[in-house]
């Protein structure tokens, strides 16, 4: 019997390597989505730490965000520390000069009135270190710590196992501006430093096939309906900020970081998939931030990216919606 449960236990949650979130959490929103799928997961074990990065606020707000969340998911000691506070080169008083911009983040909020520590770079490299080939960072915001870690070591690049990335748009249109997808516009030199890395495994989930998770109000229904502390978050958020489907029912929105967590949780959930030579146009402009397909890599130390196209969608939804009505 003890054998047979074991067992069950064992084929529930195959070995993974330890995972780091790099998040840019607002209130709550797609990545507290992303934080509650994976603490209700048989990998919940696996997540040692949370780093916080600017996006969609600034990185301090974020921490509080993040560390709410945890707590309520019955984790109040999993590390949750701030990366770095603004993006390598992009700041505030350039956005301002960008046009047709249509989702801005951090860049639209006040400045903050205090940085925290930015102990997330260490954490980064400190764990990455300490378990060379077994850490797998989750990356949903931009990718500024990630690219701060890698420039004060670049040693660690080819010790980290492999990093599982929301952001950019290959083939499709950008929905920051025009060209970018917003975590890639948000720090386009942060993304260009991670994708022309060595870093042996990314995984890329582009807007591409997030365009095709599609996040209703018939969905949004379904989770606020299991009325928990995680539901009255998320009935905040999406309900009366973004997307705003307690204003307008008709309002729509995608599922973003939510695909990068389920596809890590479950990598038999991506269907379809390229690989790609990926690089980052940094000129300033009206392509800030974009997507460039290389038919060759950019520099000789760079890794190919896998660029994920399709997933099991039904599969997707359901996991999501057993992760966010769990009522505990
Ligand atoms: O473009 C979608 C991404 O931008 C998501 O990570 C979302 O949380 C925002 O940061
Ligand atoms: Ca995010």
């Amino acid at each position: 019997m003890l054998r047979s449960v074991l067992l069950g236990a064992l084929l529930a949650a195959p070995a993974m390597s330890q995972i780091i979130l790099d998040t840019d959490s607002g209130f709550f929103g797609d990545d507290g989505v992303a934080l509650t799928m994976l603490l209700r997961s048989n990998h919940a074990k696996d997540l040692i730490g949370i780093t916080v990065v600017s996006g969609n606020v600034w990185s301090n707000d974020g921490v509080g965000y993040m560390k709410r969340t945890a707590k309520l998911l019955g984790k109040p000691k999993l590390p949750v520390l701030a990366g770095s506070a603004s993006p390598l080169v992009h700041t505030p008083a350039l956005r301002r000069r960008e046009t047709g911009i249509e989702f801005d983040g951090a860049f639209g909020l006040p400045l903050p009135k205090t940085y925290p520590p930015a102990g997330g770079i260490d954490f980064l490299i400190r764990t990455i270190d300490a378990n060379p080939h077994r850490v797998t960072i989750l990356a949903i915001g931009p990718l500024t710590n990630l690219a701060t870690a890698l420039r004060n070591r670049p040693d660690i690049a080819t010790k980290i196992e492999s990093v599982v990335i929301m952001g950019g748009n290959v083939h499709a249109p950008g929905n920051a501006s025009k060209a970018a997808e917003f975590n890639f516009w948000f720090d386009p030199e942060a993304a260009q430093l991670v994708l022309r890395s060595a870093i042996p495994k990314k995984l890329l989930f582009p807007l591409d096939v997030c365009n095709n998770a599609h996040l209703t109000k018939t969905l949004f229904d379904r989770v606020v309906d299991a009325k928990t502390p995680i539901t009255d978050l998320y009935r905040e958020d999406f309900g009366n900020r973004y997307p705003g489907f307690l204003k307008n029912p008709k309002a729509e929105s995608f599922l973003w970081d939510e695909l990068a967590t389920a596809g890590l949780l479950n990598p038999k959930l991506v269907t379809r998939t390229e690989s790609a030579w990926l690089d980052i146009d940094t000129n300033f402009g009206p392509r800030y931030g974009a997507v460039k397909l290389l038919d060759k890599s950019p520099i000789p130390e760079t890794t190919p990216t896998t660029v994920v196209l399709d997933m099991d969608f039904p599969k997707v939804f359901e996991s999501y919606l057993a992760a966010l009505t769990v009522r505990q």
